[in-house]
């Protein structure tokens, strides 16, 4: 049995605040696909670092270059008007440790204010930008400004495409895969998961990854069998 779960559901879901079906789609909340958490960095027009915790990504590219994909920057924050004026960011996954570093970035976010300071990190000079990294990053990827596409026509957000010029890896962080894909590794959001039966949607939460396995272990179990690892 399936729920079918359209456009017009956001009538059986309550807002956490005025507005929040404006600002994100109620499918936002049905779907709370589990997004990879990171910093974008760049430089304001002060010259200032400024620090933005960002969620909605994806990364993917060919032998023409690899891309970062970022559906939904707010045309109101600072780091949207920063990418546009320089072309330029970078990209730092930091571990769940830094949490609430990342959130003091948002807490302490006025144009005079030294973001990496307010939130404790450490700039490190980057390769190919401006834009500095945030040397606690296990992994940086240092951007130009590809494509800028308000998708929804609401004058809201954009999506931000970067092409990846540079990636600078921990190296601690290149041997084997426990450390990226654990608890020290890539952290991430799940954005207040809709609860169907009450029509609340549920706190945010923050999560790391879980491996299972290898393919080579997965690709021989019999189809559909539970428990495979
Ligand atoms: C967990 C989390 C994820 C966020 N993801 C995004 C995002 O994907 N896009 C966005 O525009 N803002 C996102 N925000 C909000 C920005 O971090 C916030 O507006 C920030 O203050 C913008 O900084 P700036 O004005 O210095 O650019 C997120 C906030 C949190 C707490």
């Amino acid at each position: 049995m399936k729920r079918e779960i359209g456009m017009d559901a956001q009538e059986l879901l309550y807002e956490n605040w005025p507005g929040q079906f404006d600002s994100f789609s109620h499918l936002e909340f049905a779907c709370a696909i589990p997004q990879v958490l990171f910093l974008i960095s760049t430089v304001k027009q002060n010259g200032k670092p400024n620090l933005c915790f960002h969620s909605w990504s994806s990364f993917g590219g060919d032998a023409g270059g690899y891309f970062a994909v970022m559906q939904n920057i707010s045309h109101l924050s600072h780091t949207y008007r920063n990418i546009v004026r320089e072309g330029e960011f970078c990209i730092n996954f930091v571990s769940a440790d830094y949490y609430a570093n990342c959130i003091a970035t948002i807490v302490n976010n006025t144009v005079p204010e030294d973001e990496f300071e307010a939130g404790g990190f450490t700039l490190e000079k980057a390769q190919t930008v401006k834009a500095p990294r945030v040397a606690e990053s296990f992994m940086t990827l240092e951007c130009r400004l590809a494509c800028n596409v308000d998708l929804s026509k609401q004058g809201l957000n954009s999506m931000i495409i970067g092409r990846v010029l540079n990636v600078a890896v921990e190296e601690s962080y290149i041997e084997g895969v426990d450390q990226r894909y654990g608890r020290q590794g890539f952290m991430y959001n799940i954005h207040e998961p809709a609860d169907y039966a009450t029509g609340q949607l549920q706190d945010t939460h923050v999560a790391s990854l879980d491996v299972l396995g290898s393919y080579a272990q997965f690709k021989n179990k019999p189809f559909g069998h539970k428990n495979q690892f």
